[in-house]
């Protein structure tokens, strides 16, 4: 008999909870018995009276009372305590296996080769991202953000022309710069922070909040040499984006964050898998 653990004490204490209550409705249900047989001119009844009929004035049977209370204190205990959650138990088991699950599949995760983590990182998106961002992640109409050209020359001009807010940094305010110098400094972010065209134009405007080198300032601005790389948009999952004011009025909303619905290695893959897709 399996289910018959009585080495798990909440098991115990269950079997001798029914034991009791078995007992207990025995003894009250004879009595009850016992004392229709009693003549019923005997029995003390209310004041109340309708018409004749009263009601019998019947104490709380002392048993009732007392497991009244005694329940009450295994409530208390049981809520607290007893919750066998990561003892043994139909939930303690499940979490186990999540976990165990969780770890083999790490593991596993691990040893893919690179083409199998962009294709776990496609599926997570189209489960996940592509509700906002659409199938072709073009960003359905404006919705959201579009991504084939996030991380691009294009994407990055559309950053200077906007401004970008809801990282959890501060504002970057729209317009700091225009014509060629953007052009020139979307490059040089857009390359990887390499190369000389734009340099000038980042050291004079950018790196007052994005660090000397693009490192980001704590606090102030985030790290751009890591803009047109999987950590990026890892950064992003975690924080979620809140559109500017404006721009709330053409998107969806809040692009939430995803810390706690993705795991580690979906969060790898889809970073991956989104900073493919980038046309230019
Ligand atoms: C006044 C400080 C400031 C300056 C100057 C500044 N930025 Fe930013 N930048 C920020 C902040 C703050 C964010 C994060 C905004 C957010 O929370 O979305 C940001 C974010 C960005 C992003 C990522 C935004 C996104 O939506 O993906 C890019 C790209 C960027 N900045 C490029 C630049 C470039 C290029 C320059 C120089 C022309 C520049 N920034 C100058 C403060 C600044
Ligand atoms: C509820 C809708 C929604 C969902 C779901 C969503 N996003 Fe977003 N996402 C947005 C919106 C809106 C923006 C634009 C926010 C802004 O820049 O103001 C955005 C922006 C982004 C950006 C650009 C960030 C930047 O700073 O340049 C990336 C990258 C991104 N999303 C990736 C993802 C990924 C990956 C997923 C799936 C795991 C996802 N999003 C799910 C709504 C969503």
């Amino acid at each position: 008999m399996k289910w018959l653990n009585l080495s798990d004490n909440v098991n115990l204490l269950s079997i001798i909870g029914a034991i009791v209550i078995i007992a207990v409705v025995l003894i009250v249900s004879l009595n009850v018995f016992k004392q229709m047989k009693i003549k019923k001119e005997s029995v003390e009844t209310s004041e109340h009276e309708w018409d004749g009929i009263s009601e019998y004035k019947n104490p709380l049977p002392i048993g009732w009372a007392v497991m009244f209370v005694v329940l009450i204190i295994f409530a208390i205990w049981y809520f607290l305590i007893g919750f066998p959650l990561n003892k043994y138990s139909s939930i303690g088991e499940y979490n186990e296996e999540v976990a165990n699950h969780n770890a083999k599949y790490k593991e596993k995760y691990i040893a893919f080769d690179d083409e199998s983590k962009l294709n776990m990182g496609r599926n997570v998106f189209l489960l996940h991202c592509a509700p906002c961002h659409g199938a072709e992640a073009t960003g359905i109409n404006g919705k959201a953000q579009d991504l084939t050209n996030w991380s691009s020359v294009a994407g990055i001009l559309d950053v200077l022309e906007n401004g970008s807010t809801g990282l959890g940094y501060g504002e970057m305010p729209a317009g700091l710069v225009e014509g060629d110098d953007a052009k020139a400094v979307a490059t040089y972010v857009a390359n990887g922070m390499q190369g000389e065209v734009g340099k000038d134009v980042f050291e004079t405007t950018c790196a007052a909040c994005h660090g000397e080198n693009g490192e980001g300032t704590e606090g102030v601005a985030p790290a751009l040499n890591i803009y047109t790389k999987p950590d990026f948009i890892k950064m992003v999952l975690a924080s979620g984006k809140i559109a500017s004011a404006d721009a709330s009025v053409k998107v969806i909303g809040a692009m939430p964050s995803f810390k706690s619905m993705l795991s580690d290695e979906q969060v790898d893959a889809v970073a991956r898998y989104v900073s493919t897709l980038s046309k230019e």
